[in-house]
């Protein structure tokens, strides 16, 4: 697959629902509306095209539900993908699904160790050539070790200590090699730090907007796109030179996801500097 544009991974949401709790968002009997659904996911879509994304789609699956949340199908470095090994067994049959796509599309897949959980970029995202890593909920420490050590690069591990925020995409967003918006109070002390030391830029995302899923975006180029309800965050963003677009997304925050969640750059983020 070769990018002249930024290209980005979704999967339609036709298969979509809340059929299993495995984050404290889901409720089974707060059901998501097919149309809706299916509605916001197709405006999505469309923004990002505006915004000079190519989408490639991932043909859904019945009874795999989650799959609409790409981000989670696995990490991107280059033309190799570490592919999830996902932590509830909920979502374990999406990996075969993931790897058959991907290895049509010509990548390279790399499977974890056995009992490594991995929830690819969801808790994985680069900014510059570091790694940032999110840990505890989801991802084993030990498996963002071990992913980095085969890509030669410097890994961050940042503990989630709040199971709203059980992805680092869900409180941690890079927008380029320097600048980041984060959620401070879903990381532990010493992750905070870490996070302070290393991105020079940091803007904080107030919980209200966190609950919104402000840190979710989708970043491409100096547009973000994110879901409604971030007044405070698309003002700072606009205020350090980025355009926002706001789009609602309110039928898979049922499900714990929003804009990111529903995306998988195959080009690579372009906040990573990649070692
Ligand atoms: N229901 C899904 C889960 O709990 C939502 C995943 C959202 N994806 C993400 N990258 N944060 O796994």
């Amino acid at each position: 697959m070769s990018f002249e544009t930024p290209t980005i991974l979704m999967c339609p949401p036709d298969f979509y629902g809340i059929e299993y709790e495995i984050n404290p968002w889901m409720s089974r009997s707060q059901q998501s509306d097919p149309k809706f659904a299916q509605a916001q996911w197709e405006a999505l879509n469309q923004l990002l095209q505006t915004l000079n994304a190519r989408i490639e789609l991932l043909t859904p699956v019945k009874g795999l539900p989650d799959l609409v949340f790409t981000a989670n199908a696995g990490l991107i470095w280059k033309n190799r993908v570490f592919l999830s090994l996902f932590r509830h067994e909920a979502r374990q049959g999406e990996t075969p699904v993931d790897r058959d796509w991907f290895e049509a599309a010509g990548f390279e897949t790399i499977e974890m160790p056995e009992g490594l959980f991995f929830e690819g970029a969801g808790d994985a995202l680069f900014c510059g050539d570091t790694l940032f890593a999110g840990y505890l909920i989801r991802s084993h420490v030990r498996a963002l070790q071990w992913v980095a050590e085969q890509m030669h690069c410097r890994v961050i591990p940042l503990q989630l200590v709040d199971e709203f925020y059980y992805h680092l995409d869900t409180c941690f967003c890079p927008l380029s090699a320097t600048e980041a918006i984060y959620y401070p109070p879903a990381f532990d002390d010493y992750a905070q730090h870490a996070l302070k030391e290393h991105i020079p830029h940091l803007i904080p995302v107030v919980e209200k907007e966190a609950q919104r899923f402000a840190c979710n975006a989708v970043v491409i180029g100096k547009s973000v796109v994110m879901n409604t309800g971030c007044p405070q965050l698309e003002a700072d963003l606009n205020q350090r030179g980025y355009a926002t677009h706001s789009t609602p997304l309110d039928e898979f925050i049922k499900a714990g996801g929003s804009a990111k969640c529903l995306t998988l750059r195959l080009d690579g983020e372009g906040a990573a500097v990649w070692p």
